[in-house]
C-alpha cells in the first residue's frame, strides 16, 4: 500500500487557492459559480449538513441507529440526503421539511435500485450473463426511468466488485469474475442509469461501489479483510472502477472492509490519491451504511469522532448513517484537527450534482404522482424485463436435445419448491415493497401453453427442507408426465449482503428430489434458480438438461417458458466460474500457470493439484450451450508480428450448423507466454455476441493493439512488453477453438 503522509496533504489543503478550489471553482463554469455563491452564505454547520445523510423510518437496509430529531435536523439544514425514501408522494413530503431550512437547500434522494424499480430486473450477475450490452444498459435505463418517476435522484449501483468466491453472498449484485467483461458491464449499467445525463427527467445519478476491493473479502464472509497485492488491485479490482468513472459516474461508495490494513473509508491512498488525484475524479464519495464509525470496531479509529477525522482526510464526503460528520466536525474544525478546507471541497461535490439535477430549480421536479403513475410498470418496461431475462438464462446441458420442448407434449409435470415461487424471482436487492406482478415459472408455461397441455404440478420438498415427506407424491405426479420440469435452487434471501454461506450446494434435500424423479425415467429438465454459482455434481452428471435461470425479476416465468420452447433460443455465458466442491474455491479461469502445472489430472504427484478433485471448475466461464451449434473456422492474422504503434487483425469464420437460429459469444483470450511478470495463462480481452440464421456464416474481426497487451511491469508501470503472445479464440474459456501465435517486436 502506497499511502501519502498525511501530514503533506493538509499542507497542501490549508494552502489559499487549494487544490480543489482550482479544479472546482473554475469562474467560467455556470454551476461551480451557483456553487461558490451558495457556500458564501453557508455555516459551517450548514456545510457539514451536506455531508450528512439518514435513512428513513420505513426501510433500514443496515443495523438503525434510532433518531427521533431526524425530521427536525432536516427542517434545520442538518441533512444534505435521505436514502430509502421513495415515491412521489414521499419523496415532495420529506423536501418540503427542507425547504423550510433556512437556505432551502433540497435533499438528495438515494435508494439502492440495483436490479429495476417496479419493474424487476434479473439480478446483475445474470445479466452479466447475457454478455449483451445494451440488454445491460436497457435494464438500468428502465430502472433509471421508473426511479426518477418516482422521486428517486441517486441509485447505489452499478455494484462493480470483481467476485471469485461464491461463498460471498454480494456475488449476486456484481458482474461475475473478469475484469475486462466487468469493466464494460460498469461502463453499460453507468450510461443506462444516467441516460442522457443528470438533470433530465429520466436520469438518476449512479454509484460505482464498493471502492474498493470489498469482493476479495477473505474466505467469501462479507465485511471481511482484505489482504492483496497492489498488482492484484491495479489490475484486477480497479479497472471496472476506472471505467465507471470514464462513463461519467456521478458517485462512488466506498466498502466496508480494510484494505491491507486500511479500512477502505479511511483510505486516502484510494479515495484521494487513485480516485480524486490520478483519475481526477469530480464526483463525490458517499460511505457505506455506518462504515465511518465502523473504523472503531475495526481498531482503526479510537471513537466516533477520530473516525470522522480520519474519514473526511481520507475523502469520504457524505457520511451514510454513520452519525459520525455532523455531531463531530464543527469541533474537529474548531480544534484545528482538520482543515476546512476539506470540508469545502466535499460540500462543493455535493452541491455540484444537486445543482446538475436541477434540484435548485424545482426541489420536485422528480416527485411527480401522475409522471410516476404513467412510467411504473409500463408495459414497454415489462417487455424490457422479459428480454432481458431471456438472454440472461444459461444452458448447461442438453443431452439428446431434449430440449426445446414441443408445446403440444400432452403432460408436463412442474416439480420442486421455486415452481410457484414468484416472490424468489425478485432476488435479494429489490426496493419494491409495493408489489410488482411477478411471473413464477408455472404461470409462465400457463401463459405459454395452450388446452392441449396437461400442467401438474408437485412441490416436493421446501427450499431448505430436509424431509423427503412429500418426495413420493412428488414421484407420482412425475410418473403422470411425459417431462418433468424440476424447479430447485435458492430462496432469495440466500445470497445477498451478509448471505454468505460455507456450504453452496443445492440447499436442503432438493438434489435427492431430482434423483427420485430422475428415478422415474422420464426425461427431466431441471431449472436452477439462485444467486449465486451452486454446486450441483450428480444433476450435471445425471439430468438430461439443466438451465441456469438466476433471479429473472417479474417475467422470470414467462421468460423461462420463452426459452424452454424454442421461443427464445439461450445463449447466455457463465460470468463465473461454478466449482465442484467448496474446497475449490477460488475457482477462476484467468489463474497463473504455476512452476509445476497439473497436466494430466490422474498424474498429481509434485503438481499444483488436488488428491481429489481436478483444478478445472465443475462449468467454466464463459461457458454456455446454444439449441444450435457454431462452427468456428479458418482463423487468420494479418501479420504474425507488429510494433508497440501497429495494430492486428484477426478474423475468422462463424457459422450456424444447427437447425435453430440463435447467437454465439465469440471469445478471444491473450496469453503473454514470457514476461517480466507472470501473466494469467488465458485473460478475455475481447468478445462478440453473434445472431447466425440456420447455415448461415459470417467473419467476425477482432483488433489487437497495444492496450490489449499490457500489464503492470515490476515497477508497476503499464505498458506491452515484446515477446510472443498465444491467441484463442473459443466459446468459453475453457473451450478454445481456434488458436495461433504473433510476436510484438520493439
Ligand atoms: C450496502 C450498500 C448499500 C447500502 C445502502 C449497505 O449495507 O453495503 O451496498 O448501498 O447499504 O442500502
Amino acid at each position: 500500500m502506497r499511502k501519502k503522509a498525511l501530514p503533506a496533504l493538509l499542507f497542501i489543503l490549508s494552502c489559499s487557492g487549494s487544490v480543489f478550489a482550482q479544479q472546482n471553482t473554475g469562474a467560467t463554469d455556470p454551476i461551480a459559480q451557483k456553487v461558490e455563491a451558495l457556500m458564501a452564505k453557508m455555516t459551517l454547520e450548514e456545510k457539514i449538513g451536506q455531508l450528512n445523510q439518514y435513512t428513513s423510518d420505513r426501510l433500514a437496509t443496515g443495523p438503525l441507529t434510532p433518531n427521533s430529531s431526524k425530521y427536525q435536523e432536516i427542517k434545520d439544514g442538518k441533512v444534505g440526503s435521505m436514502l430509502n425514501v421513495k415515491g412521489a408522494k414521499e419523496t415532495r413530503m420529506i423536501q418540503e421539511m427542507a425547504m423550510q431550512s433556512r437556505l432551502k437547500i433540497p435533499l438528495l434522494f438515494g435508494l439502492d435500485v440495483i436490479h429495476g424499480y417496479r419493474v424487476t430486473f434479473p439480478i446483475p450477475l445474470a445479466e452479466a450473463a447475457s454478455w449483451d450490452l445494451n440488454a445491460i444498459e436497457l435494464s438500468a435505463r428502465v430502472a433509471g426511468k421508473e426511479s426518477a418517476a418516482a422521486g428517486v435522484h441517486w441509485t447505489f449501483a452499478p455494484m462493480v466488485d470483481i467476485a471469485r468466491d461464491p461463498r460471498w453472498g454480494r456475488v449476486m449484485e456484481g458482474a461475475g469474475e473478469d475484469t475486462y467483461l466487468g469493466s464494460l458491464i460498469a461502463k453499460a449499467r453507468v450510461r443506462g442509469f444516467q441516460g442522457k445525463g443528470l438533470g433530465n427527467l429520466d436520469a438518476i445519478m449512479a454509484c460505482a461501489k464498493h471502492f474498493a476491493a470489498y469482493g476479495a473479502a477473505i474466505a467469501g464472509r462479507d465485511y471481511n479483510t482484505v489482504d492483496m497485492s497492489d498488482r492484484q488491485l491495479w489490475e484486477t479490482y480497479l479497472p471496472p472502477f476506472k471505467a465507471a468513472v470514464d462513463a461519467g459516474a456521478a458517485t462512488f461508495m466506498n466498502s466496508f472492509n480494510d484494505l491491507n490494513g486500511i479500512p477502505a473509508t479511511g483510505n486516502a491512498y484510494l479515495q484521494r490519491d487513485i480516485l480524486k488525484d490520478k483519475w481526477n475524479y469530480q464526483g463525490f464519495v458517499v460511505s457505506d451504511w455506518g462504515s465511518i464509525s465502523e473504523m472503531v470496531a475495526h481498531g482503526f479509529a479510537k471513537d466516533n469522532k477520530d473516525a470522522a477525522r480520519l474519514a473526511i482526510l481520507a475523502g469520504s464526503d457524505m457520511d451514510m448513517e454513520g452519525h459520525a460528520y455532523l455531531p463531530n466536525l464543527v469541533q474537529l474544525v474548531q480544534e484545528k484537527k482538520i482543515d476546512v478546507a476539506l470540508i469545502n471541497d466535499a460540500v462543493r461535490r455535493i452541491l455540484r450534482k444537486k445543482f446538475e439535477l436541477g434540484l435548485f430549480d424545482d426541489p420536485y421536479r422528480f416527485s411527480n404522482e401522475s409522471r410516476e403513475k404513467k412510467v411504473l410498470n409500463a408495459a414497454e418496461n415489462r417487455k424490457a424485463a422479459r428480454e432481458v431475462a431471456e438472454k440472461s438464462i444459461v444452458l448447461l446441458k442438453n443431452d439428446n436435445q431434449l430440449l426445446p420442448l414441443s408445446k403440444s407434449t400432452k403432460k408436463i409435470a412442474v416439480i420442486g419448491p421455486l415452481g410457484k415461487s414468484s416472490a424468489d424471482m425478485k432476488g435479494f436487492w429489490s426496493v419494491t415493497w409495493d408489489n410488482d406482478h411477478l411471473v413464477s415459472l408455472y404461470e409462465g408455461l400457463q401463459n405459454k401453453l395452450g388446452k392441449q397441455t396437461e400442467l401438474l404440478y408437485s412441490e416436493g420438498c421446501g427450499i431448505k427442507d430436509t424431509s423427503r415427506q412429500h418426495f413420493a407424491e412428488a414421484v407420482a405426479t412425475a410418473k403422470q408426465a411425459d417431462v418433468v420440469i424440476m424447479a430447485v435452487g435458492e430462496a432469495f434471501d440466500m445470497s445477498g449482503e451478509a448471505k454468505s454461506r460455507s456450504n453452496i450446494h443445492l440447499p436442503g434435500v432438493q438434489e435427492e428430489l431430482i434423483k427420485a424423479v430422475q428415478a422415474t425415467g422420464k426425461p427431466v429438465v431441471v431449472l436452477v434458480m439462485a444467486g449465486r454459482p451452486l454446486i450441483f455434481n450428480w444433476t450435471a452428471d445425471n439430468a438430461n438438461a439443466i438451465l441456469y435461470t438466476w433471479w429473472l425479476g417479474s417475467e422470470a416465468g414467462n421468460a423461462m417458458a420463452d426459452v424452454l420452447f424454442g421461443d427464445y433460443n439461450p445463449a447466455g455465458k457463465l460470468p463465473m466460474s461454478f466449482p465442484r466442491a467448496e474446497g475449490q474455491i477460488p475457482v477462476f479461469y484467468a489463474s497463473k500457470s504455476t512452476g509445476r502445472p497439473a497436466l494430466d489430472e490422474k498424474n498429481t504427484n509434485y503438481r499444483s493439484a488436488y488428491l481429489d478433485l481436478p483444478n478445472s471448475p465443475r462449468y467454466a466461464f464463459g461457458y454456455g450451450l446454444s439449441y444450435s451449434n457454431f462452427d468456428f473456422s479458418d482463423l487468420k492474422l494479418n501479420k504474425s508480428k507488429l510494433s508497440q504503434n501497429e495494430t492486428l487483425q484477426v478474423s475468422f469464420t462463424l457459422k450456424n450448423t444447427g437447425k435453430y437460429a440463435g447467437e454465439e459469444v465469440a471469445q478471444l483470450y491473450l496469453q503473454d507466454v514470457a514476461a517480466s511478470v507472470t501473466r494469467p495463462v488465458k485473460e478475455l480481452k475481447d468478445f462478440q455476441k453473434v445472431f447466425l440464421k440456420p447455415g448461415e456464416s459470417k467473419t467476425i474481426s477482432f483488433t489487437i493493439d497495444k492496450e490489449k497487451l499490457s500489464f503492470y511491469d515490476q515497477k508497476m508501470t503499464w505498458g506491452a512488453e515484446a515477446g510472443e503472445f498465444k491467441l484463442m479464440i473459443g466459446n468459453s474459456s475453457d473451450h478454445i477453438l481456434l488458436q495461433d501465435k504473433f510476436e510484438l517486436v520493439d
